[in-house]
């Protein structure tokens, strides 16, 4: 999706907190994420989130690092997370991580960070996919630690079928009416995603399934859970 869809999402989406599927509290969020990657992890560095989008999970994280930068696309999301997941230790900006000229000017200002990113690969086409992870690689450096989240394409068969089987789930159904959610996901399969990794100069020290949870009621009245993965990994010497 590029930076001008984005921004038409999060222009129009309602301001009340988790009007986007995957807006979920930070409890079942970035408080399940962070007791996998803080044992690998240099607290003592800056955490910087990689498409932050409403900045929900952004602002709880800061309670555990020093310096927290939530960075997105979309002009919109920066200006929501500004205004309703504000922190003292939080700086939200417009950034696209596929630019490289701004990848190096985020490099020279924080030097070695630790990255979370949680659904933006799923999203970006395969060449950015690669970008994308050049990206992180050069903010991660020698030191940073990386938490990533992402959609798979068991998500995608899992929310086709659940739709195809006349499920009520208007949030799901409106963007995969809209972003082709359900039928256009990747990385294609579960282990892809390690492999991607590995195959980019990573090394992944941790990887599984995962729920994402979501802001979607099913029928019976419980928060629409997603299958995904996660992933912990380092840079490694050869990147
Ligand atoms: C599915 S949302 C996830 C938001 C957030 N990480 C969360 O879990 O609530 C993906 C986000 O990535 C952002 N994004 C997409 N491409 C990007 C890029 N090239 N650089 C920075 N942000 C990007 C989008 O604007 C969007 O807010």
């Amino acid at each position: 999706m590029t930076g001008a869809a984005w921004d038409a999402f999060w222009s129009t989406l309602p301001a009340e907190p988790g009007a986007a599927l995957w807006d979920s509290s930070p409890l079942l969020t970035a408080a399940r994420h962070l007791p996998l990657f803080r044992g690998h992890a240099d607290p003592s560095l800056p955490l910087v989130d990689i498409g932050c989008g409403s900045g929900r999970q952004t602002q709880w994280l800061a309670r555990h690092f020093p310096e927290v930068v939530g960075l997105d696309i979309a002009e919109a999301a920066v200006e929501l997370a500004a205004a309703s997941h504000a922190a003292p230790n939080v700086a939200y900006r417009r950034a696209d991580l596929l630019d490289q000229d701004t990848v190096a000017a985020l490099r020279a200002e924080f030097g070695d960070v630790n990255v979370y990113m949680r659904g933006v690969l799923h999203q970006l086409a395969p060449d950015d996919r690669a970008r994308m992870l050049t990206t992180i690689g050069l903010l991660l450096g020698r030191a940073g630690v990386l938490f990533a989240q992402e959609l798979t394409e068991r998500t995608g068969w899992y929310v086709a079928e659940l739709l195809a089987g006349g499920a009520q789930l208007p949030k799901t159904a409106g963007l995969a009416a809209h972003f082709d959610f359900g039928t256009r996901i990747a990385p294609a399969d579960d282990g892809r995603l390690r492999l991607l990794f590995e195959g980019s100069g990573f090394d992944v020290v941790a990887d599984g399934d995962i729920a994402l949870h979501t802001t979607e009621r099913t029928s019976g009245g419980h928060p629409l859970e997603l299958p995904t993965r996660y992933l912990v990994a380092r840079a490694s010497a050869r990147l």
